[in-house]
């Protein structure tokens, strides 16, 4: 059936496949009993389009990218890609599909579901009832910068290069974003840098406090270096509301908040783009914090949580729905609650499945919760 909803998915490589096939059990339930239709495009990204077109990411997929309304994206990357040139590797579809749609605001929210408190590694005081926000600045910094490469120096040896470089435009639409996301919670902004060390960082800084004294209002703005942030974000969680950082702070800092939650296999994420002031609408791209994971891939051995979660976002940020977000989250913190785990989240007592289970039990609590 037609749909004004056009989504395209993107199942990447890996457990990406499998966490996709088991979405799309959720999304056909959705069609089926709340009438929520999608348009739906299929496309191959990362090292499954290498194979099949020789390229991670081909032209057509990524101009068919650009019209939709959401990209649902799986995951990228395997051990057989290790060998290829830079350009070619799985991973250049993801960051191509990231630059070439500006998805500059990356939103990875750090939520510890109630029955999970005990497989998380800190304690459970430390992480209980923890609710975070890493907002990562996606399009800019030491990933794209110029100048970048491998050059031969004169006496043969090389040398490998990046640049972090951040103009004051990034960081105030970075930095709009985060307060915007502080106000609708509850109004902390921790802006992560390494203004000690790096010029990047003392712009940054210097951006975000302008910001904040321009269009902060309501908002408490603390600053903190990344290093320390890191430490902070184990010692003591649940101190941050939002935390805004740069490329690849925010990619070390994410991996690490997900472990708060227990697994990489818990965390959802959102990037998106400016939003069109004609349409009101804006590009935007929801994946799994987690990667292609080959050690486990093809076993049904994936958790397939975090892209349930991906897809939630994807509910709420761009087709405005609510509702069938917060009952899709549910779903999964029901499907939790009924001792279900796969082997990242299993803990003692309770039962261990795989993807298939794990996905049986969140349709399961759809059925009951839509009851
Ligand atoms: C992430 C991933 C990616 C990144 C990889 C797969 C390119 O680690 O989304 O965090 O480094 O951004
Ligand atoms: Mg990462």
């Amino acid at each position: 059936m037609g749909s004004n909803r056009k989504v395209m998915i993107l199942p990447g490589d890996g457990i990406g496949k499998e966490v996709m096939a088991a979405n799309i059990k959720v999304i056909d339930w959705l069609a089926k009993y709340r009438s929520l239709d999608f348009d739906i495009t299929e496309d191959e990204v990362g090292g499954a389009a290498y194979d099949a077109y020789g390229t991670p990411l081909k032209d057509e997929t990524l101009a068919d990218a650009m019209g939709m309304d959401a990209v649902l994206f799986g995951a990228v990357g395997g051990p057989q890609y290790d060998e290829l040139p830079f350009e070619l590797k799985p991973e250049r579809g993801l960051l191509a599909l990231r630059k070439e749609m500006e998805l500059f605001a990356n939103l990875r929210p750090a939520m510890v579901f109630p029955p999970l408190v005990e497989a998380s590694t800190l304690k459970p005081e430390v992480v209980s009832g923890l609710d975070i926000m890493i907002l990562r600045e996606l399009t800019g910094g030491s990933y794209f910068a110029e100048p970048r490469g491998i050059e031969t120096l004169p006496d043969g040896s090389k040398k490998g290069f990046d640049t972090n470089l951040y103009t004051t435009a990034e960081i105030e639409r970075i930095g709009r974003v985060g307060l915007d996301l502080a106000r609708k919670r509850d109004g902390k902004l921790m802006s992560v840098e390494k203004s000690n060390v790096m010029h990047s960082g003392v712009l940054w800084k210097e951006v975000m406090t302008a910001l904040h004294a321009a269009e902060g209002e309501g908002v408490t703005l603390g600053h903190m270096f990344a290093d320390n942030c890191a430490m902070q974000l184990v010692r003591n969680p649940k101190q941050f509301d939002v935390i805004v950082t740069d490329n690849l702070f925010g990619d070390l800092l994410s991996d690490c908040a997900a472990m708060l939650t227990g697994s990489l296999g818990m965390l959802p994420s959102a990037s998106l783009g400016a939003t069109d002031d004609a349409t009101g609408m804006r590009k935007a791209m929801y994946e799994p914090v987690h990667g292609s994971a080959p050690d486990i891939a093809g076993q049904n051995l994936a958790n397939p949580l975090a892209q349930f979660l991906s897809f939630a976002m994807m509910l709420r940020y761009s087709f405005d729905q609510g509702a069938e977000a917060d009952l899709v989250e549910q779903a999964v913190s029901q499907a939790l609650a009924s001792g279900k785990r796969t082997g990242d989240i299993m803990a003692p007592g309770c039962e261990q499945v795989g993807t298939d289970g794990m996905t049986d039990a969140v349709i399961a609590a759809l059925n009951e919760l839509a009851r």
